[in-house]
């Protein structure tokens, strides 16, 4: 294979003043693995420092509750107490010291709150999972009392107090992750979350000043936003994680994703993060056909539109293809999710694939210094790598 000295997705990047090693990211993945109150255990440990070794630019934590009733399960990491800050600070030096920009993804959960773990079902939590596993349900909340999904429990509608006190709780996780010396923070504003639920017009029906116009449902994003900006330094990148378009006709559409990211860039966020649907359980395949990279169109569009920075996630598995979106201008980074759980290495193997086994001295020598080795070997032996 051909390789390109020049990879663009293996140019570094400064955003504000973090300077990131190159354009790979591992995207915000929850592990199901916390203690019952909100801790992270030896699994976050390994599991962020072996993404850290594969050479990943920046790797973000999963979503971090900023409230116990913001998590989806009882496995759930958070970050709502200052006691939280220590065990994520040992996360955020891990993946510092080999090599990646740590950072960190906060949350509330909202109307998808108190669920099962994906693999006990992934369904609301009932007095039967109390039952069995210790794990008792809780209620939710939204912006408007409309269950996620037909039969799902009906979220308690926020009160103006309790909006403003969500903000507080953002602004709060934004200075612990701060504290805990992660470099970036991404706002989880996607997926049916809180944050998500006041945009689509299909889960706020609000009458007041954060329902009904556009102005209105994006009026509760602005203000995380500002809520958190005030807390976050200003010398670090902001990213925002957002349902580009909702996955039901009526709903969020990329349109409004345009004018809400113009708005979040005076507003201070650095980088979009462009994800979609989740506003119901199951993401349905009829706004955009589950293909390697079906969401780039929205990083794309958004960064085309906006000049703002973007990232795009979703299905991307090969590092040309990598490569190509960042080469040909569709997004600043892009992430890769499910594929660094099948291969944390990924990032340092495209890297090699694409520019040649030079990039091997990047490796920490552990590792690197052997490979590149072999590759000699295998080489000389006129067998491929
Ligand atoms: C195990 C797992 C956990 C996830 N947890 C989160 C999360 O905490 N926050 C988030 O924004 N997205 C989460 N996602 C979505 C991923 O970040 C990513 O957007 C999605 O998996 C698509 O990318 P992929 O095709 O490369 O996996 C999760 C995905 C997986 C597979």
């Amino acid at each position: 294979m051909a390789h390109t000295q020049q990879a663009r997705l293996l140019e570094p990047i400064a955003v504000r003043d973090v300077r990131f090693p190159n354009r790979i990211v591992i995207s915000p993945m929850q592990q199901y693995a916390g203690t019952r109150d909100g801790r992270p255990t030896d699994w976050h440990h390994v599991h962020l420092s072996k993404l850290a070794i594969g050479g990943a630019g920046l790797i973000f934590t999963e979503a971090l509750a900023i409230c116990p009733e913001g998590r989806l399960t009882w496995s759930d990491l958070g970050i709502w107490l200052d006691e939280q800050v220590e065990p994520l600070a040992r996360l955020a030096g891990a993946m510092a010291q080999y090599g990646a920009v740590p950072g960190a993804q906060i949350n509330h959960a909202g109307r998808k709150a108190s669920v099962q773990r994906p693999w006990d079902g992934f369904e609301p939590l009932t007095e039967a999972d109390f039952a069995k596993r210790g794990d008792r349900p809780w209620p939710t909340v939204a912006p408007s009392p409309l269950a996620a999904n037909p039969g799902w429990p009906i979220p308690r509608a926020l009160g103006r107090d309790e909006i403003r006190r969500t903000l507080d709780q953002f602004a709060a996780a934004a200075r612990r992750v701060r504290q805990a010396g992660f470099q970036a923070l991404d706002v989880h504003g996607a997926h049916g979350y809180l944050i998500h639920t006041f945009l689509s017009p299909l889960s706020n029906a609000r009458d007041d000043d954060y329902g009904g116009t556009f102005a209105n449902r994006i009026r509760y994003a602005l203000e995380v936003v500002d809520a958190v900006r005030s807390e976050w330094p200003a010398d670090k990148p902001l990213f925002y994680r957002l349902s580009c378009v909702d996955d039901s006709e009526g709903g969020w559409t990329l349109d409004d994703t345009v004018a809400l990211a113009r708005e979040f860039g005076r507003r201070g966020v650095d980088v979009l993060d462009c994800s979609s649907g989740g506003l119901h359980k199951r993401t349905t395949t009829a706004i955009m056909p589950r293909i390697p990279g079906y969401q780039v169109p929205y990083a794309e569009r958004v960064r085309r539109d906006t000049g703002m920075l973007t990232m795009a996630v979703g299905l991307i598995r090969d590092a040309r293809h990598a490569e190509s979106i960042v080469a040909e201008g569709s997004a600043d980074f892009v992430a890769i999710g499910r594929e660094a759980l099948y291969n944390p290495h990924w990032p340092a193997q495209a890297a090699v694939a694409l520019a040649g086994p030079e990039r091997f001295d990047a490796w920490p020598p552990a590792y690197g210094w052997w490979l590149k080795m072999r590759d000699r070997v295998l080489l000389r032996s006129g067998l491929a790598r």
